[in-house]
């Protein structure tokens, strides 16, 4: 038998300037988690079960390119396990799915790295994110890859992506993790309103190709501000991070992928105490985050469901 678990995700700042070619910061959440057992199986084949989506079915059911049958293929080709012995697989995850917390790649990483321990081949980290770097390709055709490597080394990442893909999303990247030198709070707030990532990109896109050089400026902006966050993330400078939030979301709201429902959250959270708050990943809807003083967390998270947050959770970056 044998169990894995990882962590969720969450942008800290960066969005969007990201697709242009500027850094972005993303942190592990390890509040929300999902969780892969894999146990010997009696049956003739591999079941596998996600009762969290109603999902029940054996491997061979599963469409080829589905992720999870990705996923396990991927890992018996890395380690050279052919015919796989009839398992049992079992999913599960508290991380919210589409909300931009990484729930696909967190459910791979997981997989992953459960089957490496049951068949006692245990992979590094690199590997593993390599392996899950390839699935999400299938959950998101042209992914970033900043999913992947947070949630595989569980550790912060500042990222760059390499090249512009041509509907102007991640092609790939490079993922440095970085250390925290001293722990900092967040109350991360869910809109509850889906919006897809694919549009709000694509709204950016055209307001770029109208006038460049001035969004280049602003995008530029964002990268100072991106890199200054991790600046004082590393030297233990955190109370500054909240002021770089506010001017990360202000810079947001000019690319119009804020929306009311996140105005308001931001601004409840810095009525009620936080020292800065911004909308975080593609935005319109999705989640925000608001940098707080562990004491004022849960004053914080009932403001921000006061104000029409669907589920707030609190979280240490460390
Ligand atoms: O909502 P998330 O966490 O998947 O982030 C989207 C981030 C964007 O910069 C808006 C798009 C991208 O591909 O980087």
């Amino acid at each position: 038998m044998s169990l894995a678990t990882a962590p969720g995700k969450i942008i800290l700042f960066g969005e969007h300037a990201v697709v242009y070619g500027r850094p972005a910061l993303a942190v592990p959440v390890t509040q929300v988690q999902a969780n892969v057992e894999v146990v010997d199986s009696a049956e003739a084949e591999t079941w596998i079960e996600a009762p969290d989506i109603s999902l029940h079915t054996t491997f061979s059911a599963l469409a080829p390119t589905h992720p999870l049958r990705s996923a396990i293929e991927s890992v018996c080709a890395a380690l050279n396990i052919a015919p796989f012995p009839p398992l049992r697989i079992t999913i599960h995850s508290s991380i919210p799915v589409a909300s931009g917390l990484g729930s696909g790649a967190a459910v791979s990483v997981a997989l992953i790295r459960a089957l490496a321990s049951y068949f006692q081949r245990p992979l590094p980290a690199d590997k593993v994110n390599a392996l899950a770097y390839e699935i999400e390709k299938l959950h998101h055709g042209t992914p970033s890859g900043i999913d992947n490597t947070v949630i595989s080394y569980a550790k912060p990442v500042y990222f760059v992506r390499q090249s512009p893909s041509p509907d102007g999303r991640g092609a790939g990247g490079e993922g440095q993790v970085f250390n925290v030198a001293r722990p900092f709070s967040l109350v991360i707030a869910d809109t509850g309103i889906a919006a897809p990532t694919k549009e709000s990109v694509g709204d950016v896109r055209k307001l770029w190709e109208a006038d460049k050089a001035h969004w280049e400026v602003v995008f530029d902006q964002v990268g100072e501000i991106v890199r200054a966050a991790k600046n004082a993330i590393e030297t233990g400078a955190t109370d500054s991070l909240g002021a770089l939030m506010d001017a990360n979301h202000a810079l947001l709201q000019q690319m119009t992928v804020s929306s009311p429902e996140l105005d308001r959250l931001v601004l409840a959270a810095k009525t009620s105490g936080a020292l800065g708050a911004k909308l975080s990943g593609g935005g319109r809807g999705g989640n925000m985050l608001a940098l707080v003083k562990p004491a004022a967390a849960d004053s914080v998270a009932s403001a921000l469901k006061s104000a029409g947050a669907k589920s707030t959770l609190i979280t240490i970056i460390q």
